[in-house]
């Protein structure tokens, strides 16, 4: 949530890396955006309201080596030029961006106000450069009056701060995704993901909790906060490209990463049958097993729950994050928490990674994203190799993150070998579906449902959690009202909303399951609703039928497909943008 971006070095066209640099971060925010910069001594800035991707950054400067920028997702105080980032003291001497949340902004605000600091915003952000100027008063360094502050905030955060004074570029975390850029001999980046500098450079260098670093573009240091000890640090390599990371010719990001799972669900197959087997070893001794995770991933766990039972019969507990922490009196240290997230950022995540470990359990991560936070914070990590997702709804890596799981199902039950063959198999049924002729008949399908206002979703088994995924992906980038059910729950209260020619879309599969959710949508269909059929074979009760493979334990994978294609079509027909939907952003650092 909120991108935030620093360069620092011999380059004179910082201010056009920094807007080239948001425009990949705008994903996690873009209500609003701004940029500061050093020239002749002073610091410059741009902020406005709206989206940056229209904008030059060479229209801002073309002879500055230092800058900072930001784009917003609004937490404190509304979308306003004076809220958005970067925040300044009153002589504008300092200049801050932050992504997170300053928990105790609100007394430090008093504090500074009764000596004699004016605000201009509603920000929680706009403390921390008054606070600096306060501890420069006390020591001319500005590194370490940015430590004197940084030891002052509570809450999850991440900062970058410039100054008039210096060529140094220092920024803090403590929650908040923090990535420097390493680019030798010309200089340093920071920014809250890899895509805003990989034009750039591909050599990373990770900022931890409670670390903090300062860089003139020359050398760099990292430090603790607290104690102010040096922390050394690694370089390293990652391996997606910015091309990976880019949207080629395709109109949206979402269109380019569902058609990205023509290959990314074979990727996620590629995991050392050695390091699953230990999962599966793992899980098999655990005293419980905990699936935690956010959204889609969540539903990605929900999915997996069926698949741990029908494919291992094995019982494993699923939780969304964010009431994990209730769960905490069920957690020993035998117990084992899984936690499942694209970003590798989710603060409720995080959140309940902390409360397992407090009672000493282990974490195991499925992750995207290498050298997230959670990536690095759990004892053990799966990626799922689904390459930079960058549109706000998550499709490519949602069907890695089943596929990891199913593969972690077959591991349990014994049958990694067929496990990983199903997937290859179901992996090329993806690039048979996808194919010009399929995806222009749901566009026709969208044409037909895009003026409805509510529709509904239904499955049973591992077709269930995929219903509650699919209403996600409809509400989030078309906005029309969509509610995902368990088939056999209808008549128990959810058939009273069907009205005539509501339209109601039956996720099924070639298995035991088929009768109970054909007599569901028969029940719906006697209710007036207009009924599309997911599934592998035509049915007279659908009015639409959309053909899907039958893929076996794998039917969610390739069910969610269309309902991607669906969703991201009806957002277009409507007229949304379905890569920045309304009161979203992609990488949720606040709880
Ligand atoms: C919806 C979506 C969200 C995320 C959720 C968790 O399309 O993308 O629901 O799934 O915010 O995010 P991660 O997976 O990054 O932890």
């Amino acid at each position: 949530m909120c991108g935030i971006f620093g360069y620092v070095g011999n380059s004179k066209d910082a201010t056009i890396m920094a807007v080239d640099g948001l425009k990949s971060l705008e994903y996690r925010g873009y209500d609003s955006w701004g940029v500061a910069w050093k020239e002749g001594g002073a610091l410059l800035y741009k902020k406005e309201i709206g989206k940056i991707s229209g904008v030059d950054g060479a229209s801002l400067s073309t002879g500055c080596s230092l800058a900072i920028g930001h784009t917003r997702w609004a937490t404190h105080g509304g979308v306003t030029v004076e809220n958005a980032h970067p925040h300044f003291n009153e002589s504008k001497t300092i200049a801050v961006v932050q992504n997170g949340i300053f928990e105790n902004y609100q007394e430090l605000r008093d504090e500074l106000k009764a000596k004699g600091h004016v605000f201009v915003s509603e920000t929680d952000t706009e403390v921390a450069p008054h606070l600096i100027e306060e501890y420069l008063k006390q020591t001319n360094d500005f590194a370490q009056a940015v430590r004197m502050a940084c030891k002052r905030f509570t809450g999850r955060y991440g900062i970058v701060v410039i100054n008039t004074e210096s060529n140094v570029m220092v920024a803090a975390r403590t929650g908040s995704p923090l990535i420097v850029g390493v680019q030798k001999a010309s200089g340093y980046f920071v920014a809250s993901d890899t895509p805003a500098f990989l034009h750039h450079t591909r050599t990373v260098q990770y900022l931890d909790d409670g670390e903090m670093l300062m860089t003139d573009g020359t050398t760099i240091l990292f430090c603790d906060i607290f104690t102010g000890e040096e922390k050394p640090k690694r370089e390293i390599e990652i391996t997606w490209t910015a091309e990976q990371a880019e949207k080629g010719d395709y109109a949206h990001y979402m269109l380019k990463e569902i058609m990205d799972q023509k290959e990314s669900v074979a990727r996620s197959v590629n995991q050392s049958d050695e390091e699953i087997h230990a999962i599966a070893e793992a899980i098999k001794n655990a005293k419980g097993t905990f699936l935690v995770a956010c959204g889609t991933a969540h539903k990605a766990c929900a999915a997996s729950e069926y698949f741990f039972s029908v494919v291992a019969g094995h019982h494993v507990n699923v939780a969304p994050a964010s009431e994990f922490t209730v769960y905490h009196h069920f957690l020993k240290p035998e117990s084992l928490l899984f936690v499942v997230s694209q970003s590798g950022e989710t603060a409720d995540v995080l959140e309940a990674m902390t409360v397992a470990k407090s009672k000493g359990a282990k974490v195991l991560a499925i992750v995207n994203v290498k050298g997230s936070s959670i990536d690095r914070a759990a004892d053990y990590t799966l990626l799922i190799h689904a390459g930079p997702e960058r549109a706000v709804a998550s499709t490519k890596a949602f069907t890695g993150q089943l596929a990891v799981l199913l593969l972690v199902a077959h591991a349990l039950a014994g049958k990694l070998h067929q496990g990983k063959q199903l997937l290859l198999e179901t992996s090329s049924m993806i690039n048979d579906m996808l194919n010009p002729r399929y995806v222009e008949r749901i566009e026709a399908l969208a044409k037909k449902i895009k003026d409805e206002e509510d529709m509904y979703i239904i499955g049973k088994s591992w077709n269930y959690p995929l219903a509650l995924e699919s209403a996600i992906k409809i509400q989030e980038v078309s906005y029309i009202h969509a509610e995902g059910f368990a088939g056999g729950e209808l008549k128990h209260g959810p058939i009273a909303l069907i009205d005539k020619g509501t339209p109601c879309v039956v996720l099924a599969g070639n298995d035991e399951t088929l009768p109970d959710i054909l007599s569901n949508a028969i029940q719906l269909k006697a209710r007036g609703a207009f009924v599309i059929g997911v599934a592998p074979n035509e049915n007279e009760i659908f009015d639409e039928w959309v053909r899907v493979p039958d893929a076996g334990p794998a039917q969610a994978i390739v069910n969610v497909i269309p309902i991607q294609v669906l969703a991201y079509f009806l957002a277009v027909q409507r007229g949304k943008d379905p890569d920045m939907p309304r009161n979203l952003a992609k990488s949720v650092t606040v709880k």
